[in-house]
């Protein structure tokens, strides 16, 4: 997807549309990061389109719509281990980048909020904030039960297993006071040594080697056989508490004390402070202890340390209000730019890349930058022979900042735009209304390969063995052009291949065999229409049940669909108008690729009820509280009637309860409603 951190400067309409692009973006995005664990953008530039979003919903109040990204936790789940509603929803936290905004983003609201005088001290938890990814553990009468993701904050996958297999993790706690449940939140992780020593294993074994430690932390934990999940020496750090039973904690002070005394691993480096400037100080303490702890950190995370007030305080949709992350600035160094490649993408978008002298970044080596579009290269002035700055923010793609331009000796080259694909010859366009130079072949080698490896992938049609390399094999040997060559491959096609046993070839065969019969939206998925990720492939295969339906789906019929809007629709449409596509469609449909038609969510336990959500809610957000309610049949309705079966109330709700009580119609809390959800 085309990334463009450029403001739109233009009113009106121009800001709806922005709206919408952003959402697509930040949905795209959030993909990328907590689904599939490979992000194509810093930690940044992610803040920066979420900031700009947070801006716009702000100055167009009538733009701020409930299923903005800005509302949401994370996203929904793959769905391959089962899955664990957490007991209390797993929040993030809103960021601050330097002193004036922890300052003014928590001590400020904070005294605002509890009605304490300017010049009065709130005492502070101050933590390191550990760049990993966030479990939840269940200990009932001591003993480890479950153990989940994050996930989307309110459900997450079960990684009970794998999470045994952390040697530093007590399976039972110990010492006096054991709570009969005690539900801990922390953070899973890897040290730099052993993720620089996966990487050194992975290359010997020609997998490609995991961005950074996160990246690689999460890919062992999220391992389906927890076997190799051990072999990985992962760690953790409890950070906060879920529901607890049988013990009372009055202070996070007090929850992190208990915790260790327990035998949970708790980080050393947590710090108590009395007023606000102990924890700017931290802050900047930790910065520079950062480059000599072992393991990654990406900034601090500071609490209000009493939990009553933290009650008081309470929480809004996405982050609490008594906690904030502090972010580090991203680390930077200086290398030389020795050449600008060409990388073709699945939809022919060609994306100029950085190939730098390589250079060490917090422990990684950096080669390779991204340099985002043709339009990134003339505002910064990037040419080849120029000493630039490169930044792993967020320590995701590293990125080129700016030129040094004092340094240039007059040997620099600018580069210009290609007029032709460097693979394919093609012509190269630039789409109006796009940054995107794209490249129109329909044969172009490195197209076919991307949405090859798409159409394969896992959340696709999940073709197991159909990695990188046979792709690339299939492609050099001329055996497949499109997506539906890959189901007329026979045994004697699969063993003209360099080491291709025949054991490996009938498990290929028996894995394009098993994906005929796969579900309509990974199909949807799958093919790779632009604009269409996971989420909105679930929502048209929801709304149309059947591909041909889409096939013949208008524009009306299309944006009336949940999540979609006038550029997913044109994009759909453009795609079955295409007769390239269409061809390949109707082939696979005669090799037997017969995508599973979905009847709507019937006869679900909620099927038929008519739900309406009121007021503030605390606990989810709307577009969630939607999800859960139409996966198990019910209808989320916007205003209340005697159709009204529930209606679910946050705080300040108005009109609508009053309504409700008028009519009779059952009223819900958050709770209650969580609860009803969770009835067999
Ligand atoms: S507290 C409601 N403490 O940061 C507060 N989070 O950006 C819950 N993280 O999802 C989080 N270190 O994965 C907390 N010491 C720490 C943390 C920490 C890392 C992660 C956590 C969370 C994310 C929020």
């Amino acid at each position: 997807m085309q990334l463009s951190l450029l403001e739109n400067t233009d009113f009106g309409s121009c800001a709806e549309n922005r709206v919408k692009e952003l959402h697509l973006l930040l949905e795209h995005h959030n993909q990328c990061y907590y689904q599939r664990d490979s992000p194509e953008i810093t930690d940044a530039e992610y803040d920066e389109l979420f900031r700009e979003l947070t801006s716009l919903e702000r100055q167009y109040p009538g733009l701020a719509t409930a299923d903005s990204p800005t509302q949401r936790v994370g996203v929904a789940l793959v769905g391959r281990f089962s899955s664990v509603t957490h007991g209390l929803p797993m929040l993030s936290l809103e960021n601050a980048f330097n002193d004036d905004e922890i300052r003014a983003k928590l001590d400020v609201r904070v005294k605002k909020e509890l009605g304490l005088s300017d010049d009065s001290a709130v005492s502070y938890m101050c933590e390191p904030k550990m760049d990993g990814l966030a479990v939840e553990l269940i200990y009932e009468q001591g003993t480890l039960t479950v153990a989940s993701t994050r996930g989307d904050g309110i459900t997450g996958e079960d990684v009970t297993q794998n999470i045994r297999t952390l040697r530093g993790l007590p399976l039972r706690l110990s010492g006096d006071g054991v709570p009969a449940l005690l539900e801990v939140r922390g953070e899973v992780f890897l040290s730099l040594e052993a993720f620089q020593k996966i990487n050194r294993d992975r290359e010997d074994n020609g997998d490609p080697p995991f961005a950074n430690p996160r990246n690689a932390a999460a890919g062992s934990l999220r391992q389906l056989d927890s076997r190799i999940t051990a072999r990985r020496p992962l760690s953790m750090f409890c950070y906060a508490p879920g529901r607890v039973e049988g013990f009372q904690f009055s202070s996070q002070d007090e929850f992190l004390t208990s915790a260790a005394a327990w035998g949970l691993p708790v980080n050393p480096l947590t710090r108590l402070v009395n007023h606000i400037d102990g924890a700017v100080a931290y802050y900047h303490e930790m910065q520079e202890l950062r480059e000599t702890l072992p393991y990654e950190i990406d900034g601090t995370v500071i609490k209000v340390d009493s939990f009553s007030l933290q009650s008081e305080l309470g929480e809004k949709s996405r982050s609490p209000l008594w906690a904030i992350a502090c972010k580090f600035p991203p680390r930077q160094a200086e290398t030389l730019l020795e050449d600008v490649i060409l990388s073709v993408g699945r939809t022919g978008v060609i994306t100029p890349v950085a190939k730098l002298r390589a250079v060490e970044i917090s422990g990684v080596t950096v080669s390779r930058a991204t340099l985002h579009n043709w339009d990134e290269l003339t505002v910064k002035d990037i040419r080849i022979g120029d000493t630039v700055v490169v930044e792993r923010a967020g320590d995701v793609i590293p990125a080129v900042v700016r030129v040094i331009a004092e340094r240039r000796n007059g040997s620099e080259r600018a580069v210009p735009p290609p007029l032709h694909c460097p693979d394919c010859g093609s012509v190269v366009v630039r789409i109006a209304d796009e940054v995107a130079l794209r490249c129109m072949g329909i044969s172009c080698p490195p197209q076919i390969r991307e949405s090859l490896r798409h159409f394969a992938s896992r959340g696709a049609m999940d073709i197991e063995g159909l990695g990188e390399k046979v792709v690339e094999q299939l492609l050099s040997l001329g055996l497949v052009r499109t997506i539906a060559d890959l189901y007329a491959l026979n045994k004697a096609d699969f063993m003209r291949f360099e080491r291709m046993g025949d054991k490996l070839a009938s498990n290929l065969l028996t894995a394009l065999e098993g994906s005929k019969k796969c579900t309509l939206d990974r199909f949807i998925f799958a093919l790779g229409i632009r604009h269409v990720g996971e989420r909105t492939a679930k929502s048209l295969a929801q709304a149309f049940g059947s591909l041909e339906n889409l096939e013949i789906a208008t524009m009306e019929e299309l944006t009336s669909v949940r999540d979609i809007g006038a550029t997913v629709a044109q994009s759909i449409i453009t795609f079955f108008m295409n007769p390239d596509n269409r061809m390949v469609i109707s082939q696979m449909r005669t090799l037997g690729v017969l995508p599973a038609a979905v009847a709507k969510t019937v006869g679900g336990r909620l099927n038929g009820k008519n739900f309406v959500f009121t007021g503030t809610l605390t606990r989810f957000s709307r577009d969630y509280a939607r999800k859960l309610v139409e996966d198990l049949g019910g209808n989320v309705v916007g205003s209340v009637s005697r159709k009204t079966d529930y209606v679910v109330s946050g705080g300040d709700a108005g009109g609508k309860l009053i309504k409700a009580r008028d009519l009779g119609v059952t009223i819900f809390g958050e709770e209650e409603f969580l609860e009803l959800l969770k009835e067999p």
